[in-house]
Order: C-alpha cells, then structure tokens, then sequence
C-alpha cells in the first residue's frame, strides 16, 4: 500500500463522530455512496459563498467566474477519465445518465443508427444494476425491439459462452457493467465490445463501481457511453459524468434553455454536445465539487487506491470465510473483482443481521442491491455487502468478522 489509511481519514470529517453510542464509526457501505472529505465539502460550499451565479448565461464577474469554475469541473472530469472536454456531460447521476441515453435514443430519427425498430435487439446482462436495466426495458417496449441479456454464472461472472447468438447483427445496443455493485465481479470488456461493435452495436457502459475504484482511460475501454456517479466518487450528490465519442449524432433528451443554437415559435436548433445535453441551469456547486474530489483521488493516485483495494477484499475475504456458515456470494477470490463482498450467514436474515452490525457500529447494506434479478438467479432473496474504499483498512474488517460472530451468537 503506497499511502497512509490513517491520514487519508483525517480528511474525511465524518471520521470524526462516533455511532451507536461512542462506538467507532466502521463505514463499509461506499458501494452505495462514499464519504466526502474536507476540500470537496468545502469546494461546494465555497461556490455559494464566492462564485454563485448562472453559468452561460449572465454578462457579469460572477456570472464568468461561476462558468470559469463550472467549465473548470468538466475539464477535470476530462482529464480523470483521459477524454475531451466536450466528450462530459454533467447530468444528476448516473441513472440520469444512462435515461439520457435511453432516451434520446428513443428521439433519434428513423434511419439513424440509434433508432430502434421491432427488428432490433438491445443486450444487457443479468447483474444489471436497476438504473442499467429498467431505461432498457422501458426503451424496448417503446420501440419493439428484443431485450436479451447475458447470464450470470453461479460463481457470479458472465457467461459468455453465446456471445454470437446474444449479440447478433440486429444489435443495436449493448448495455454493461463494468463492476458489478453486488458481486464484484469486473467484467471482461474486450472480447464484449469486440462483438459489439463487430456487428455496429454501441455499447454502454455503467461504470459506478469502476470510476471511484480503478485508473480508467476511455480510449482504451473502447465503449460508447460511460455513465458514473460523483457521490460514490467522494464527491457530493446531485451529479452525475455521461462520457461518449459520439454525442454529435445522437439527438437531445432534455429540452429548454441553454442548450439551443436558435429558437423560433415553431422550431429550434441544437447547440453542439455538451450543451445539447445540459438544458436549464446545471448544477454547478455539485460539478466543481466532483471536480475537487476528483483532484483529491488523482493526489493518492487511482493506482495506489485500485492496489489498497485489492489487498484490503483479500483480507476481507479470507476473514469472512473464516467464519462458520458464511457463504460469500461471487467471485471467490480477487482476481478480476473489486471490493464489494455480499455474503449470506446461515439462517440469519441480511436484515436482521445488519441491524445487528449497525448496533455495533457496522454500516454495511442489506437487500438486493438494486439487482433484484441477480439476487433471484443466484437463489437468495437478499444479502449483506460490505464494500469497501481508501479510507478503509483492516479494521475496519476485524470489526465486521467480530460484529458478525456477536450475530451469530444474538440470533443462536
Ligand atoms: N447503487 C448503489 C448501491 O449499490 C446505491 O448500493
């Protein structure tokens, strides 16, 4: 590990507070949204008191100074992800993102490679996060076109043993995660978005749990669309990163202000991406807070973050298994997976047992994590998940294995 879990936590002020009556705060549920340090916090709020104004917009100091800042954030975001500026929309998260493309693939003209027909087929897989199934499910019964989908192995990674028959020539989009929110599975892209784009498909890609945790480079993941969440990224909530090459071709979401070329009472023209993305006042404090927190990650380095992770889910695993009746669900080692860890614990239901580690002290998340399919098709109806991030170390797992052995005992 190449830097100091200990100071990393002193930035964080939620560190600071105990829980459940003086104990130490062991936050283990950054897979649902991560804890903010102090310079996003204070990048945010120092929007309002400084900067405020309507970016794009007014013919005055605030006004330039807010879209410099607001301009500022996307540039960062450019740079994290090794795209251009004009690739990054900001959006609210990223299931707004990925409605985005749903949606202004529903608006595009017959004829346009993103109009879909009866004919058509959309792929995407069974550990779909909700955000990345239902905007599909919705745009398939809008258009007639086929849903298909990936299936999940009993180990928890796709099985991509029908490649050709499930993305076909009639594929239009092929939708994915890159790491799944449930297992932690990291999905093998290439031979993916090899296939997709073999038969003219785009491919979409939900990269929540990947953005915050791994060094990413769009160019290389020879995707589409790449959607994330600034809230699971240390930074605040309220916005969201829809990445794409080919914003030029695809037709607008969102109508209104802002993102116009000309207006007349009948008709209206497209400002260029990204603004055609971006109708009304944006949200700004939220954007330059992603921007800061994204400079804090670049800081430790996303390497160093990706490395911590990995070594910390080996640790985390080895202790779960340690435990008597407790069955981790996906992959069962680190190879090619990240560190959410959801397990079940014998007869002991996630609920009740994360209630029983929140008396401890543990925030974890129970249920089925916006993955109900996947839950059904593993055989559980819930599970508990630890996920893990930089700010944590091992004990923080010391204190789950012990909170889950006192549940054991609880519920005997
Ligand atoms: N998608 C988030 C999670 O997995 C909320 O918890």
């Amino acid at each position: 590990m190449s830097f100091d879990v200990t100071k990393v936590r002193k930035d964080f002020p939620i560190f600071e507070r105990t829980i459940r009556d003086g104990k130490k705060l062991v936050y283990l549920d950054s897979g649902a949204t991560s804890q903010k340090p102090l310079s996003v916090i204070e990048a945010e709020s120092n929007f309002y008191k400084f900067t405020n104004a309507a970016v794009h917009r007014g013919a005055h100091q605030l006004a330039e100074e807010a879209t410099d800042s607001y301009e500022g954030a996307r540039l960062k975001v450019a740079n994290f992800l090794g795209a251009k500026e004009e690739e990054i929309v900001f959006t609210k998260n990223a299931t707004e993102s990925l409605n985005l493309v749903a949606y202004a693939m529903g608006n595009a003209q017959p004829g346009s490679r993103f109009a879909l027909t009866s004919k058509d087929q959309i792929v995407v897989t069974e550990m779909e996060h909700h955000a990345n199934l239902i905007p599909w499910q919705q745009l398939a019964a809008r258009t007639g076109a086929e849903l298909k989908w990936f299936e999940v192995t009993p180990e928890g990674r796709l099985d991509l043993s029908a490649i050709n028959s499930i993305i076909t020539e009639n594929t239009k989009v092929v939708a994915l995660t890159h790491q799944s929110n449930v297992l932690g599975t990291i999905n093998p892209l290439e031979a993916i978005t090899a296939r997709a784009h073999e038969v003219g498909a785009v491919v979409v890609l939900d990269a929540c749990q990947s953005v915050p945790h791994m060094p990413i480079d769009v160019k290389k993941l020879n995707v589409d669309f790449l959607a994330f969440s600034g809230h699971k990224a240390l930074g605040p909530t309220g916005v969201g990163v829809l990445w794409s090459s080919v914003f030029e071709e695809l037709p607008p979401f969102l109508f209104g202000g802002s993102m116009i070329e000309t207006v007349t009472m009948t008709s209206a023209t497209w400002a260029p991406a990204p603004r055609k993305f971006e109708a009304g006042v944006p949200n700004m404090a939220q954007a330059v807070g992603l921007g800061a927190a994204l400079d804090y990650l670049t800081e430790i380095g996303m390497q160093s973050i990706f490395d911590h992770e990995v070594e910390l889910t080996g640790y985390l695993m080895n202790g779960l298994l340690q435990i008597p009746e407790l069955s981790i669900v996906g992959p069962q080692n680190t190879d090619a997976r990240g560190g959410s860890v959801s397990f079940t614990v014998g007869h002991i239901h996630p609920h009740d047992l994360g209630q029983y580690l929140d008396s401890q002290g543990v925030a974890v998340r129970t249920g089925h994590h916006c993955a109900w399919p996947l839950t059904r098709k593993l055989g559980v109806p819930a599970t508990t998940r630890a996920s893990l991030y930089l700010y944590n170390d091992e004990s923080d797992c010391d204190a789950l294995f012990a909170a889950i052995t006192g549940a054991q005992k609880y519920f005997a």
